[in-house]
């Protein structure tokens, strides 16, 4: 008999509900596809199989949150579940304040609004489409300052996400400390591929900006995969607990914008967290404009309770070897079957290379555009774009921005999927890579003005 030669790990939960799939067709899809003009996020979420459009709000909650939310208090203010937020907030982030959002760009846009003023310029580790809109809308200018490897899909570097201290320095010297109300660094970097920044990196952009008096703000929405990289890569952390870690992060910057619908293993919610008294006083005024009462945000008592709990359970070591474990076991089967990828893999998400995957389309033809509307009718499997059309537009010039990353997204809600549909995804993938010659490229024939990707429309090049 032959012999198992590895121990597994598995999941740390078992399952106690689900949720039926309905299965569909090619020619459902290819209906459904059209319907959507060609935007996978146009589609219907009932003709999708295996959802891999986001992590984002798509995440199980535990039987333990479910019954959080049998304990919301629903008072318009002072709800309980706001201090027991706060509690785990002081606890594990380590910031003083809290402002509770609807979600994570209802804390940008104040943010931004608060601290921006026309003409500044916002350094940061890659857009995100979100914080660079906010930044845009307030009057800033982002600027790129992440390290060239990071727009490399095949460089090796453990982390990706790290900012390049020279870029920084020399936009500081070019335009001036006054100019910068902050540096924005996200961990991990979702457009770079899910990429974590180390926490050396972070240490020295700290000394840096304190020299200059720059603020740093964190986007913390997927801080705790980023620890958990900085845990199994950085020489020195090892031994040190997830919670460690992500404390010393977070003691690097004066705040954070979180989306909790990411790590914190809710379906919605999120907050600016801060540590300056003046900026939180600010904060507190607007979010009763635009979110709802500084202790609620926009959220029911119960989402702010599922939040809370969420920390606990999201920051636990097991948990985050699974959750990354699950997108790393995709990855090594795509990578074992030649699929171009990003690579290393990010904590999120497997990025295929649509420039590589399907090489004679021109950036024009929105190589990941078309790649991710292929891998729908081939399955039923939902992925993202991200790469020309999530670009955008130069605010200025009124072009398209040809990001260097032209990609598609499969990202893996955390505690949703089990192997066989991670085995399926592959098998699917490499059934397009197959075909890939045939494929043909897109049109884009309505483009919204604000965050084009969402809402964009396409029909097949003949
Ligand atoms: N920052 C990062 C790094 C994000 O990934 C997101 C959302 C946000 C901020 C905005 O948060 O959606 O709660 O308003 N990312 C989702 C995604 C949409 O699919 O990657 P939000």
């Amino acid at each position: 008999m032959e012999k198992l030669k590895k121990r597994s790990w598995a999941e740390p939960f078992k399952i106690k509900s689900v949720e039926l799939l309905k299965m569909t067709t090619r020619e459902d899809r290819e209906r459904a596809l059209e319907e959507a003009g060609y935007n996978t996020f146009l589609l219907k979420s009932e003709d999708v199989y295996i959802d891999l459009l986001t992590d984002s709000g798509t995440n199980a909650m535990s039987d333990v949150q479910w019954a959080g939310l049998m304990v919301g208090d629903e008072a318009y203010a002072g709800s309980k579940n706001f201090y027991h937020l706060e509690e785990k907030l002081h606890q594990y982030y380590g910031y003083k304040y809290l402002v509770p959002t609807h979600q994570g760009r209802g804390a940008e846009h104040m943010l931004s609004q608060i601290l921006i003023k026309k003409g500044d310029y916002i350094p940061g580790n890659m857009y995100f489409t979100t914080t660079r809109l906010h930044q845009e809308l307030a009057g800033g200018t982002f600027v790129d300052v992440i390290i060239d490897e990071a727009h490399d899909p095949t460089n090796l570097h453990p982390f990706k996400g790290n900012i390049d201290l020279q870029k920084l320095e020399s936009l500081i010297n070019k335009v001036g400390a006054k100019k910068i109300p902050y540096v924005c660094i996200a961990a991990t970097v979702n457009m770079a591929g899910g990429q974590p920044i180390s926490m050396e990196n972070l240490r020295q952009v700290r000394e840096l900006c304190s020299k200059h008096g720059i603020k740093i703000f964190f986007d913390a929405t997927r801080a705790m995969e980023n620890a958990y990289f900085i845990k199994v890569r950085e020489q020195g952390y090892g031994n040190k607990s997830m919670a460690e870690i992500l404390r010393e992060m977070c003691s690097y910057t004066d705040g954070c914008t979180m989306s909790a619908k990411k790590d914190l293993l809710v379906n919605i919610g999120g907050f600016l967290a801060l540590n300056d008294y003046d900026i939180f006083e600010e904060a507190r005024n607007m979010v009763v404009v635009y979110e709802g009462l500084h202790t609620y945000g926009g959220l029911a008592g119960r989402d702010m309770e599922a939040m809370a709990l969420g920390i606990v359970e999201a920051i636990q070591e097991d948990h985050m070897k699974a959750r990354i474990g699950q997108v790393e076991y995709v990855g090594e089967k795509l990578q074992s079957i030649g699929v171009p990828i990003v690579l290393p893999v990010g904590g999120h998400a497997i990025f295929l290379d649509a420039k590589k995957f399907l090489p004679h389309l021109q950036q024009i033809e929105f190589p990941a555009q078309t790649l991710a509307a292929e891998l729908y009718l081939e399955s039923g499997i939902r992925s993202m774009e991200r790469g020309i059309v999530s670009a955008g537009r130069n605010k200025d010039t009124g072009d398209h921005y040809y990001p260097k990353l032209e990609l598609v997204r499969l990202t893996f809600p955390r505690r949703v999927y089990t192997q066989a549909h991670c085995d399926v995804t592959a098998e699917a993938v490499e059934a397009v890579y197959e075909r890939r010659n045939e494929i043909k490229g897109l049109e884009m024939v309505y483009e919204p003005k604000y965050l084009r990707f969402f809402q964009a429309r396409f029909k097949r090049k003949m």
